[in-house]
């Protein structure tokens, strides 16, 4: 199954707060680092390690470093609030950021800015809160693609069907990472029950 729902206690409860609407954004953005922290842990636990030889105080021993590398991509806007926290359990990551903003009216994704560093053996962590259509996270993974990057995973907070249904359509072996799969999308393609728009909510706009 690509589809990884994280459903530790603490996320749901986490979640819940996002989800209403009385929550301020100085307590979203830190609601939004620690949710972020748990799908992060759960979306590495399988990363391959290499033994690494140190040498404690007392004697020589076999640690583990991870064989590849990580590239943190947000999708602009709203997944730049799962960066931070993914830099301080992996401070070594390197970030990509590619823009990408629905059509208010259409619900399509438009692309208006990429920047990613070199791609040669790195693990890539597409971040984006919201996954309603799918379309912007299918952009930004094309474009990762096209870029020859081959192991992606997609960290979402709340997935709508839909969303899912259309990534994987495209990329059924890509690992997607999520603290709920939500009912459906309304007819202005917003998730339901949902938190509403996660970047304005994120940033107060
Ligand atoms: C939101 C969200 C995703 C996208 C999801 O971004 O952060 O990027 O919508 O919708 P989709 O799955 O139907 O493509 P939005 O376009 O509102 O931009 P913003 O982050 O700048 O607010
Ligand atoms: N983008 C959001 O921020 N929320 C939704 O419900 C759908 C897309």
């Amino acid at each position: 199954m690509s589809l990884h729902l994280v459903s530790h206690p603490l996320a749901q409860v986490i979640l819940t707060e996002l989800r209403n609407k009385n929550t301020p954004p100085p307590k979203f953005r830190r609601l939004c680092h620690r949710l972020t922290t748990l799908l992060a842990l759960e979306a590495t636990k399988d990363w391959a390690t290499q033994p690494y030889e140190i040498e404690t105080p007392m004697e020589a021993h076999e640690g583990a470093v991870f064989t590849h590398g990580m590239v943190v991509v947000p999708i602009l806007r709203a997944g730049l609030g799962m960066v931070e926290p993914i830099l301080a359990l992996f401070p070594e990551a390197q970030v990509g950021h590619v823009g990408i903003e629905r059509d208010h009216e259409t619900a399509l994704p438009r692309s208006y800015y990429a920047k990613l560093p070199p791609v040669a053996d790195q693990s890539f962590l597409v971040v984006d809160p919201m996954l309603a259509t799918g379309g912007s996270a299918l952009h930004a993974i094309q474009s990762l693609r096209e870029a020859g990057a081959q192991k992606i995973s997609l960290l979402c907070m709340v997935a709508a069907p839909e969303g899912v249904a259309a990534v994987l359509a495209e990329e059924p072996e890509l690992p997607i990472y999520t603290a709920a799969l939500d009912r459906c999308l309304d007819e202005r393609k917003y998730i339901l029950p949902g938190l509403g728009d996660f970047g304005d909510r994120l940033m107060g706009t």
